[in-house]
């Protein structure tokens, strides 16, 4: 798998770092608000689950799936809700976790999605930012790192499905989706 990078542009440690860094200011922020935090499947799987425990005050969190990559490094432009949550989102403070923006689509999609729904607050936490990549204009509340304009992978990001599961975060050599 690690054969297929072309460069790490951060390890393990520097995005467990990160990490800790974002849950402590979620921490501080959502105190005594019980947030639902949402994971935004499947690219913030592991993102999600290693910023919660880096939280230390009560929250509940829920998941919905949404894609509109499918098997290409480009975004199809239409997002779609493949699971829902499972929780009502009235009143609620959200925390929209999700690996990475870069068209701003699936985002300005969710977030018109939880507001319609008469959430109290919608905050968007992002692991990874590819500005370059913006359609609409989107911003994350809190934001890890900001990437260059390539396609990349791991840390839950895939190519087709593939390198979820690396630590890390790498550049995919593009030779293997260009084949
Ligand atoms: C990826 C990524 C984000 C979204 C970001 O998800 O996990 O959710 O694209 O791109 P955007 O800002 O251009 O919308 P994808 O649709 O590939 O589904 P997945 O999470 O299941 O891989
Ligand atoms: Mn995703
Ligand atoms: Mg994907």
């Amino acid at each position: 798998m690690l054969n297929d990078i072309q460069e790490v542009l951060y390890d393990a440690d520097q995005i467990q770092q990160k990490v800790s860094e974002l849950g402590a200011i979620i921490s501080r922020e959502f105190e005594g608000r019980n947030p639902l935090v949402i994971c935004v499947l499947k690219g913030a799987f592991i993102f999600m689950s290693d910023l919660v425990k880096t939280i230390d005050i009560p929250l509940e969190i829920d998941f919905m799936a949404v894609s509109s990559y499918g098997q290409s490094t480009k975004t199809s432009g239409v997002v779609k809700i493949i699971k829902d949550l499972d929780s009502p989102v009235q009143g609620r403070d959200i925390v929209i976790v999700e690996d990475i923006i870069d068209s701003g689509l699936t985002l300005s999609y969710l977030i018109d999605v939880l507001e319609r729904r008469n959430a109290k607050s919608v905050t968007l936490v992002a692991l990874f930012d590819k500005p370059t990549g913006r359609k609409v204009e989107l911003e994350a509340d809190y934001k890890g790192f900001v990437l260059p304009d390539a396609f990349v992978v791991g840390y839950g990001l895939d190519y087709a499905e593939k390198y979820r599961n690396l630590p890390l975060i790498g550049i995919l050599k593009p030779e293997i989706y260009e084949k």
